[in-house]
């Protein structure tokens, strides 16, 4: 079966102006569906929650469905497992917030150098209950963090471990299995950033021995919202975070209400890619037509990351950081790079003449790049892709490198 990319572009927003955009971790298109879901729920049923007349009414089975349709996109049987926050840094803040009254002076909690410091800066709050840090790191300048040393790092008093699902800058995807494994046989919970894993593989959080997980919506094809899932019974342990009063979970954790628009725009996101699935492998539903759309997709990213890949490691100046092979399972469309003599910042300035656009930085995951010793000019050149870019972009960006920015 051949990639439906045509189904696919005309389901997006954007990407109509001539450009290729290649900025997907920072931030993707978003669904054509998510912004009619916005419009419509604004239109018909912008009132609030938890009224007896019907507008209302509507407006809470909204939410609801909405609620549901996330839970579907990561597995969790249980809709009420899912809290809609506004990003997941502020997630992973108000999680800090609400676990801290379970720890104790001496307890320890392992971060990781390889993370977004949306996975790293928010449990420093913890410092307050006399809580110690860890820090998991990559040896020497490889991509691949051992789990021995991570098993170092656990102990007795460890409570928390933290860690990302996948590196966005290395586009590695971690062994989130066999950490999980070793985190649960110490006693202790896991928090996983899944932001960068989740628009290109499937998440299937009762599949794996984890604890709690967020991920950005708008770097998954949906609007500016994050989302926060944890077991129920670990969500009901937390302290709450609205009113004193408000005891059930996930309004508790939802303080103010959430964003009951952008609750509606993020539940058009499941519905397109059980469709894009359905296309891929006509006799799936549900859960299966969501496999189906994230092998799809990740065959289909996998070709654009191998073509850009095999043009970088052709040219003797470039630097690939992260996995030089664009079709290894453990590899994402996250590519990061730098050319000899090349600034990154004038790498991305440059291929602009192509319409092509791209971004360089730390991308906030700045101890790793200060780990890698990769701070200095202007950091790493990030690439990203999502399912919707072609190979005739990927193309025209190899095309613009040659051409704006020769070797020397
Ligand atoms: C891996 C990773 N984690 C966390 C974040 C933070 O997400 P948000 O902007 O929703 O707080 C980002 C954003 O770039 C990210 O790439």
């Amino acid at each position: 079966m051949t990639f439906p990319l045509e189904f696919v572009r005309s389901a997006f927003c954007g990407l109509d102006d001539g450009w290729a955009y290649f900025d997907n971790a920072g931030g993707t298109q978003i669904l054509e569906a998510s912004v009619t879901a916005l419009a419509a729920y604004l239109r018909q049923k912008n009132v609030q929650t938890g009224g007896t007349y019907p507008r209302s009414q509507a407006a809470a089975e909204s939410l609801a469905v909405n609620r549901a349709a996330m839970a579907r996109l990561i597995g969790a049987h249980d809709p009420d497992e899912v809290v809609f926050t506004p990003s997941t840094t502020s997630g992973f803040q108000l999680l800090a917030r609400a676990l801290a009254p379970q720890f104790a002076e001496g307890d320890e909690v392992v971060l990781t150098v390889f993370d977004h410091e949306s996975n790293i800066g928010p449990w420093q709050v913890l410092a307050e209950r006399g809580v110690t840090f860890r820090f998991w790191t990559l040896p020497g300048d490889t991509r691949v963090p051992r789990l021995e040393d991570l098993d170092a790092l656990l102990g007795p008093r460890t409570k928390l471990v933290a860690v990302t699902w996948a590196s966005n800058i290395l586009g590695q995807v971690m062994p989130l299995g066999a950490i999980g494994e070793r985190v649960r046989a110490a006693g202790a919970q896991l928090a996983v950033d899944a932001v960068a894993y989740a628009p290109h593989r499937r998440i299937d959080v009762n599949a794996l021995p984890i604890d709690y997980l967020a991920f950005s919506l708008y770097k998954t094809f949906g609007p500016h919202q994050g989302v926060l899932w944890g077991r129920r019974s670990l969500l009901e342990a937390l302290a709450p975070q609205y009113h004193h009063f408000i005891e059930a979970v996930p309004k508790k954790l939802e303080p103010g209400n959430p964003n009951y628009e952008l609750a509606a725009a993020a539940g058009a996101i499941t519905p397109y890619l059980e469709a894009l699935g359905r296309r891929l492998a006509p006799e799936t539903s549900g859960a299966g037509a969501l496999d189906a759309a994230f092998a799809g997709i990740a065959v289909h990213e996998g070709r654009l990351a191998e073509q850009l890949l095999a043009y970088l490691r052709s040219r003797p100046d470039a630097t690939i950081v992260g996995g030089a092979d664009g079709l290894a399972p453990d590899r994402l469309p996250i590519l990061s790079f730098r050319l000899a003599g090349w600034n990154a910042g004038a790498v991305a300035e440059a291929v602009e003449a192509a319409q092509v656009a791209v971004r360089f930085g730390d991308f906030h995951a700045r101890r790793l790049i200060e780990h890698l010793g990769l701070a200095s000019e202007g950091g790493v050149v990030r690439v990203s892709f999502a399912h919707y870019n072609t190979e005739e972009e990927v193309a025209r960006l190899t095309d613009a490198l040659t051409r704006f920015v020769p070797p020397r």
